[in-house]
């Protein structure tokens, strides 16, 4: 199968390509949470325009089948857009992002994505590793890499610019997944 697909289905989640009408429940439920954004390279949108604008991007990549392609986490059993999960491909490698509204947070929905993202990277021969990165303070988002059976390798200093975290660059720590782990 190649990697990245338009969907993919969990136990209780579908990932799927965003479309522009998603736009303002995305923006209520995860795009405008101020929460999320503390250790992201993004700011919290402030209008569901701007939510359909970063849509529209989004959308141009999974067309385009270039660049960051990402998912929307759609609860199966509500319908609820619950965040977002997405990927950039260089060659053999895939570098993963994730954010969920924080109503959602603490029910294991990130690791379940997460593991399934990586499940379906390795089903693409082409794929060699799955890698993602977090400010080193971040500790849920290295719990959910650690859920999903990554390895931490190390620290990347001065490396990931999170503005409302601090005005100047910070130490991340990269977890990666290999073909055989
Ligand atoms: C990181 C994130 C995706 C976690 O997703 P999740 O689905 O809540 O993950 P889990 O349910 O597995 O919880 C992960 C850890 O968060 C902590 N946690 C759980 N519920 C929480 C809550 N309500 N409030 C604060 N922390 C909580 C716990 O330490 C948990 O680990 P544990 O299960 O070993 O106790 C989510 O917190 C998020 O979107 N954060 C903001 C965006 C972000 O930082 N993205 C990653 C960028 S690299």
């Amino acid at each position: 199968m190649e990697f990245p697909p338009d969907e993919l289905m969990t136990r209780r989640l579908r990932l799927r390509r965003p479309r522009l009408e998603d736009a303002e429940a995305a923006f209520e439920s995860y795009a405008s949470d101020a929460e999320i954004t503390r250790y992201l390279t993004w700011n919290a949108h402030t209008s569901p325009s701007q939510t359909r604008e970063h849509f529209q991007q989004v959308i141009d990549a999974w067309d385009l089948r270039m660049g960051h392609r990402a998912w929307l986490m759609q609860r199966q059993a509500d319908g609820a857009l619950l965040g977002t999960i997405g990927c950039t491909i260089y060659f053999h490698r895939v570098e993963i992002g994730f954010a969920l509204g924080s109503r959602f947070w603490g029910q294991g929905y990130m690791p379940e994505a997460l593991t399934r993202v990586c499940e379906a990277a390795f089903d693409d021969e082409r794929i060699f590793r799955v890698q993602a990165l977090c400010d080193e303070e971040n500790a849920r988002s290295s719990r959910v890499m650690e859920k999903a059976g990554m390895k931490l390798e190390g620290r990347l200093r001065s490396y990931g610019y999170h503005p409302n975290r601090s005005d100047v660059p910070r130490d991340c720590l990269v977890y990666s997944l290999v073909r055989g782990d």
